[in-house]
């Protein structure tokens, strides 16, 4: 039985191993009183993958399963309770920590530990790593011009000495991602622009910093259908432009599947299965992964029929109590049709094993192929 290994090889850009998150609950006083142990919300709960330079690498699963705490773990927006984010920094990372007086360590490899970072010296990866987010009418503030709102992060990290060299900056962002002339743009409010314009802010915002690494977190599910197609262009334009990594987060496997080149599902913190997109979504291994796939909308009558035979049951238990064994197995059909099963998924988490070439699956159902 093979199992998935998060050693960096050649081209890896960034490897997680034993990557966990947990939030804690808040206490009441009787809480306290009592000396009720406290909980934690398991939000990632130890999870291993691997992403090579120039990868769309995408997350999915339920609401709820951990996709946008594990994307801001990884570029640090959180401090991971747990495990280890290995990053290939670019020289010019170095030289900052370095000119700040810190010497990160390093692996064998020649990885940083992103986790391990002290957060007085996380400020710099805002220039290697940055994330899109979701709502393009949440994260821009209304009251900013669109130049004001890209020159910030040109003014938190010193960079263009003078207002001229900040808006050459700011407009070339903007024809970056499109929005041109520039002129048109930099000096309107949020509110002026239609969200797909928006969004094109958000993603200049990302990019202002030249950074390599962006972790898109459902950057399209906002958007009109009419212009969902255009920003997953852009972003691929952009990536091939300017030799981007993606993390690409969506709950849409449609989506997924045109943007993605690999992909984790996750279920309840863990990756229960992984691999080439194609691969996953043509041929799901995963009892879970079969159910996603079955709930897709099916515009042809005779296949809803057909998967309507791959039900899921019940609802997502929460992240706090954990099921033990397979935290699937409450609503796993599978388990009811292979009994004999019972005491493993029950009792031990299954590992990610490898089924086929690159492709991993967190299901005792596999363990002995
Ligand atoms: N700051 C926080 N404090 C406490 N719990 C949190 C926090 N952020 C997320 N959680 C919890 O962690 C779990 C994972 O949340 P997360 O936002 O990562 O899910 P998601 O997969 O991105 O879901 P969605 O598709 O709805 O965006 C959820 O149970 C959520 O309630
Ligand atoms: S390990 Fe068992 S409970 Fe979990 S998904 Fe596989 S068959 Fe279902
Ligand atoms: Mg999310």
């Amino acid at each position: 039985m093979k199992l998935f290994d998060p050693t960096p090889d050649k081209d890896t850009i960034m490897y997680a191993k034993g990557l966990k998150m947990w939030f804690p609950l808040r206490r009441g006083i009787t809480d306290i009183i009592k000396r009720r142990p406290r909980l934690y919300v398991h939000a990632v709960d130890g999870i291993d993958f691997k992403i090579q330079e120039g990868d769309v690498f995408g997350f999915a699963g339920e609401s709820g399963c951990g996709k946008t705490t594990t994307g801001k773990a990884v570029i640090r927006l959180y401090d991971p309770t747990g495990g280890v984010v290995g990053y290939k920094p670019r020289k010019k990372l170095l030289e900052e920590w370095s000119s700040m007086g810190y010497e990160p360590p390093m692996d064998e490899h020649g990885y940083v530990d992103l986790a391990k970072i002290p957060r007085k010296y996380t400020r710099p990866l805002r220039k290697e790593l940055q994330m899109i987010f979701q709502d393009p009418y949440g994260t821009l503030n209304p009251r900013f011009t669109i130049f004001e709102i890209l020159e910030e992060p040109l003014l938190i990290h010193g960079i263009g000495e003078t207002r001229e060299e900040r808006e050459d900056i700011v407009a070339k962002a903007l024809e970056a991602v499109k929005l041109v002339p520039p002129e048109e743009f930099m000096y309107r409010y949020p509110h002026m622009l239609s969200g797909g314009q928006r969004q094109r802010v958000v993603i200049a915002r990302a990019m202002i910093l030249n950074p390599r690494f962006i972790v898109a977190d459902e950057p399209v599910s906002m958007l009109d259908v009419s212009i969902r197609a255009e920003i997953l262009e852009l972003l691929l334009d952009l990536k091939r432009q300017f030799k981007l990594t993606y993390i690409f987060i969506t709950h849409d496997l449609a989506v997924a599947r045109y943007i993605t080149n690999k992909i984790a599902i996750m279920y309840l913190g863990k990756i229960v299965e992984l691999g080439e997109t194609r691969r996953v979504l043509e041929n799901p291994l995963h009892p879970y992964t079969k159910a996603l796939i079955a709930a897709i909308p099916e515009p042809d009558p005779r296949n809803r029929l057909r998967l309507r035979d791959i039900p899921i049951k019940g609802e997502v238990p929460s992240a706090v109590f954990v099921p033990p064994g397979c935290r699937f197995h409450p609503r796993c059909v599978a388990l009811d049709q292979n009994p004999q099963l019972k005491p493993s998924c029950t009792q031990k988490e299954p590992p990610l094993i490898e089924v086929e070439p690159n492709h991993y699956v967190a299901c005792w159902l596999y363990a002995k192929k």
